[in-house]
């Protein structure tokens, strides 16, 4: 589908802004929302035209942009950095940052003050990944008027550092606890909530008893709304390819490919060819060639 046949489908005026009351709203509509990663200026860009809802400026950065193996490590700095491009970009969409490890689990003030900066930075709200045991610091930081987005299920921040990447909600056990961690995070405040890799039939649960938009990776079809790793999604991130990616191109392969040639064209003098190249005028060339002509012979005598 062209891009234009889904912004003409779309309800929103395309110069409006998307609000966290818009977000709440298409769940009661049951439109669907659409969320997807974006770390960079030009993707935004593309993102944004193409009608997604959300760009939700992911700690995944650290991995996909900056190459560490997982989330832990990219700090407030390098998350602002991204966050700035992103909002130079997007005209539309809701821009979400994901607070990085570190940022909002040592106290109440912190979580304040380092969402306080992703808001300057230009997002519209933040996301904090947990359950009951951040409710208290969701809930300052909804009472000094940030938006806040939930992640519950598989947490990656944490998740490195304990079990390992598994799928959540397996046992009733489990399955009680996500609920749980659901209606906690409703109750303080999120105006919605990602569910990462839980079985289908929780997600269902969850999403049938919380007011709030589920928006669901590897959660299954039963979400009000669907985030991917866009470097996942486009084929270029390659080290890790979840079951529950759909790939909607192979970019990592047509890059490889345009490189490649590149690199033959330069070392075959095929790039640049004469489209390329500026030129002198004529005139002004004869010009030049006359006072280079004069200063050799003077130089030979
Ligand atoms: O960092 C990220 O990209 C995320 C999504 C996977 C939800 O948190």
């Amino acid at each position: 589908m062209q891009s234009q046949e889904i912004n003409s489908k779309n309800v929103y005026d395309r110069r409006k802004k998307i609000s966290v009351s818009d977000i709440i709203s298409m769940k009661q509509r049951k439109e669907k929302v659409s969320v997807l990663t974006a770390y960079d200026y030009s993707t935004a860009l593309i993102c944004d035209k193409a009608g997604v809802d959300v760009l939700l400026v992911g700690d995944s950065a650290g991995m996909v942009m900056l190459g560490y193996s997982n989330t832990t490590p990219v700090n407030m700095e390098e998350m602002l950095l991204f966050c700035k491009a992103v909002s130079r970009a997007t005209k539309r969409a809701m821009i979400i940052a994901d607070m990085p490890f570190g940022s909002y689990q040592s106290n109440v003030s912190d979580a304040i003050k380092n969402a306080t900066q992703f808001i300057k930075a230009g997002c519209e709200a933040v996301k904090l990944e947990g359950g009951k045991e951040i409710v208290e610091t969701i809930r300052a930081l909804v009472n000094a008027g940030i938006p806040v987005m939930g992640h519950i299920g598989l947490k990656p921040q944490t998740c490195s550092l304990w079990e390992g990447y598994k799928l959540q909600g397996k046992t009733k056990d489990s399955a009680l606890k996500i609920i749980s961690d659901a209606k906690c995070l409703e109750k303080a405040g999120v105006f919605s909530i990602v569910m990462e890799l839980v079985v289908s039939e929780v997600t269902e649960i969850v999403s049938q008893n919380v007011s709030v938009p589920i928006i669901g990776i590897g959660s299954g079809s039963s979400c009000d709304g669907q985030v991917l790793v866009i470097h996942d999604m486009l084929g270029i991130y390659e080290d890790i390819k979840p079951k529950f990616v759909k790939r909607y191109g192979e970019l990592s392969k047509l890059i490889l490919d345009a490189i490649s040639q590149y690199t033959a064209d330069v070392k075959s003098s095929k790039f640049p060819e004469e489209q390329n190249i500026f030129h002198m005028r004529s005139e002004e060339f004869k010009e030049l060639n006359k006072v280079l002509k004069k200063k050799r012979d003077k130089k030979i005598k």
